[in-house]
């Protein structure tokens, strides 16, 4: 099995590589809309700022057949995993691709000076199976939720806006944070402990800019809403409502400090957000998330709101020593 490395994708491989993920989709739909190639391309030729990306590919003859991308975030030796993401073709799988894949990632992987290196997968039993195969563990769970605008009882947002907790100022924004709320905003975001817990690099002013700035240069929209007592924020929630997005909008951050917790504050700014986003944005019909599944108090906010849980998706981690050579 020949594993090509794709350093600067053609059109023709770009192509191919949709390939895979287009009969992956159409072979196991995850309730997801079925990928653009336009999105392929962007994603394949772009790493997220602040990452550096690696691409392998498997072929057999002219066709590509299988696929792999290594997301390195920060500088080599950086104290953050690497991201993995392997995709086999339907008509292929069971013949070692994704083991030969992940073999040459893992040498990459270790060369970048990393330790270790997750992956994001639906729970399904041939990711589960193939990432339990080579020495992944399970480090979290998480519950894709969606929220259908239309579904929504008449009055239900507004009833759920009006019983705001009293104390508490709205304030909003699109794009980059106010510079009056940058300091209170990346304060805030260190509420959301269970997925700082492995990202790594602390949340400041300067990171909290840098993500809305990469939303921006993606042509998408970021929305924010906050509970603002005393200048600091005391919960607040984003959403992201992607260019070319047919309706649908991702729910990003959603967090209150614990010491403003059990004052439906969580319900209260996600409120606001669906209130102001039904006259910003008329086209969003539906808003997806993913709630970490041991978040049981985040998943009751959502449910009571009206997200319907989708489907389960998981994070492993794997030590590099742990992974194979190739
Ligand atoms: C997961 C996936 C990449 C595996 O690709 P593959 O080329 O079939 O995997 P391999 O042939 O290298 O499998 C190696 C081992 O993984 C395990 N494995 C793979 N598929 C499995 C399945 N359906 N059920 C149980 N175990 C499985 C087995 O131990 C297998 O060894 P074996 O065939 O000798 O029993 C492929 O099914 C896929 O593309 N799934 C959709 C995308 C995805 O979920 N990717 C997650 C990986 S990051």
């Amino acid at each position: 099995m020949d594993v090509i490395a794709l350093d600067d994708p053609t059109d023709p491989q770009i192509r191919g590589w949709h390939a895979v993920l287009a009969a992956v989709h159409a072979a196991e739909p995850d309730g997801e809309p079925t990928p653009q190639p336009h999105q392929t391309a962007a994603r394949l030729l772009g790493a997220e700022q602040g990452s550096r990306q690696r691409l392998w590919a498997v072929r057999s003859g002219a066709e590509m057949i299988g696929v792999a991308s290594l997301r390195l975030p920060g500088e080599p030796g950086a104290d953050r995993p690497g991201e993995i993401d392997i995709h086999v073709h339907p008509d292929h799988r069971r013949r070692g691709m994704a083991s030969g894949l992940l073999a040459v990632a893992a040498d990459a992987l270790r060369a970048d000076g990393r330790t270790s290196v997750i992956a994001q997968v639906l729970a399904r039993p041939a990711a589960v199976g193939f990432l339990e195969a080579h020495g992944f563990r399970l480090v979290l769970t998480l519950q894709g939720l969606l929220l259908r605008l239309p579904d929504l009882p008449p009055g239900r947002v507004d009833t759920l806006l009006a019983s705001g907790p009293s104390g508490y100022e709205l304030v909003r924004w699109c794009g980059v944070v106010p510079d009056e709320y940058a300091d209170a905003l990346a304060k805030a975001k260190h509420a959301m402990a269970d997925l700082a817990e492995y990202e790594g690099a602390p949340w400041d002013a300067d990171r909290v800019r840098e993500m809305a700035e990469m939303v921006a240069k993606r042509g998408d929209d970021l929305y924010t809403v906050a509970a603002v007592q005393d200048g600091a924020i005391a919960g607040f929630t984003e959403i992201v409502v992607p260019a070319d997005g047919a309706g649908r909008a991702a729910q990003y951050d959603t967090a209150v400090a614990p010491e403003h917790r059990g004052r439906r504050l969580g319900i209260w700014v996600k409120a606001a957000m669906l209130t102001w986003l039904a006259g910003e944005r008329p086209e969003v019909t539906e808003i997806e998330t993913d709630n970490s599944g041991d978040n049981a108090h985040m998943l009751a906010v959502n449910e009571e709101i009206g997200f319907r849980r989708e489907r389960e998706s998981r994070e492993y981690l794997a030590s590099a020593d742990d992974l194979p050579s190739s």
